[in-house]
């Protein structure tokens, strides 16, 4: 007769519950399985998959990384405000909402997608959580303005192209302490490279080396702009398991009114490339 067996092992969502809640930050994991599921970190019936995997280590570092920068608002601010822009189905936002600003019990999360269905899904799956602290604006990030212009910390992951510049726009429009970019495919620097002379031609004269220094220098132009309106900035690798060109995490958190010195850099890399990409509109004549 066969021996009865353990129900882990016969039962895989139980068998991978003891592995992600192991690992999910949260004194009740359980509580965020109808919303991992939702949000595809788990499967449908609970369990682990390569790709939910993937997520799953993606998730916890990032909130690893975020988690420091949102306790100090926690404790500098009675209500601070998140806004995650080119949201997307808001995972990060959920994430960060259910494992930081719900045990809180303060602080709010905004997402800003343009895709209204997406937008629909993401107000649905906070009433079912019972996140009455998270938002959402079906708009442009360029037309978006949250309720008395304040949003203390602004995430863009992997939003694409320009809409990484829309973001810090938007950031430095509702005066930001921090913002947390993951820039995603870039284009328009290596559009204006092409044909561009001078003395460092070499450096984008073939197109796969013209895109790939293209958005290498938006991200380096992205940081002094940032630095130029008083943050200070850490870049540093996002995923290891992630393409190298979307898996720069550019962290900026600010301390001054602004730095005439990271000023004078962007101007000189300017000149020295001979571009001036759109961003460079949030620069003071
Ligand atoms: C690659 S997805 C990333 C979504 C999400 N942040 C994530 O990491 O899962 C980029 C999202 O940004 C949205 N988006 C792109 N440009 C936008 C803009 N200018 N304003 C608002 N949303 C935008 C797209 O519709 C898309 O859902």
């Amino acid at each position: 007769m066969n021996k009865p067996q353990p129900k882990s092992a016969k039962d895989p969502a139980a068998r991978d519950f003891e592995t992600w809640s192991k690992l999910w930050p949260s004194e009740t994991p359980g509580k965020s399985a109808p919303l991992l599921k939702a949000l595809h970190i788990l499967t449908r019936e609970g369990t682990l998959n390569a790709d939910s995997r993937r997520k799953l280590t993606q998730v916890l570092h990032l909130t690893q990384m975020l988690r420091p920068a949102l306790t100090d608002l926690l404790k500098d601010d009675a209500s601070p405000v998140l806004a995650d822009v080119g949201a997307g189905k808001s995972y990060l936002g959920f994430i960060l909402y259910d494992l930081i600003f719900g045990p809180a019990g303060r602080g709010s999360v905004t997402g800003i997608e343009t895709r209204e269905p997406l937008v629909e899904s993401s107000r649905a799956l906070a009433a079912s959580s019972g996140f009455d602290r998270m938002s959402f604006i079906a708009a442009p990030i360029a037309e978006a303005t949250l309720p008395g212009g304040k949003a203390d910390m602004v995430t863009a992951l992997h939003a694409c192209d320009t809409a990484t510049d829309d973001a810090i726009r938007f950031a430095l429009k509702h005066e930001a302490k921090v913002i947390a970019l993951v820039p995603c495919c870039q284009a328009e620097v290596a559009r204006l490279l092409d044909g561009q002379t001078g003395p460092l031609r070499q450096l984008w004269r073939h197109p796969i080396q013209r895109r790939e220094f293209g958005a290498h220098v938006t991200n380096v132009i992205r940081g002094l702009v940032l630095e130029a309106h008083g943050y200070k900035v850490r870049v540093t690798e996002f995923t290891g398991l992630e393409h190298t060109m979307k898996n720069e995490l550019i962290l900026a958190e600010r301390h001054q009114r602004g730095n005439a010195q990271a000023r004078g850099e962007l101007n000189r890399l300017i000149d020295q490339l001979g571009v001036k990409p759109a961003l460079l509109d949030v620069m003071p004549a």
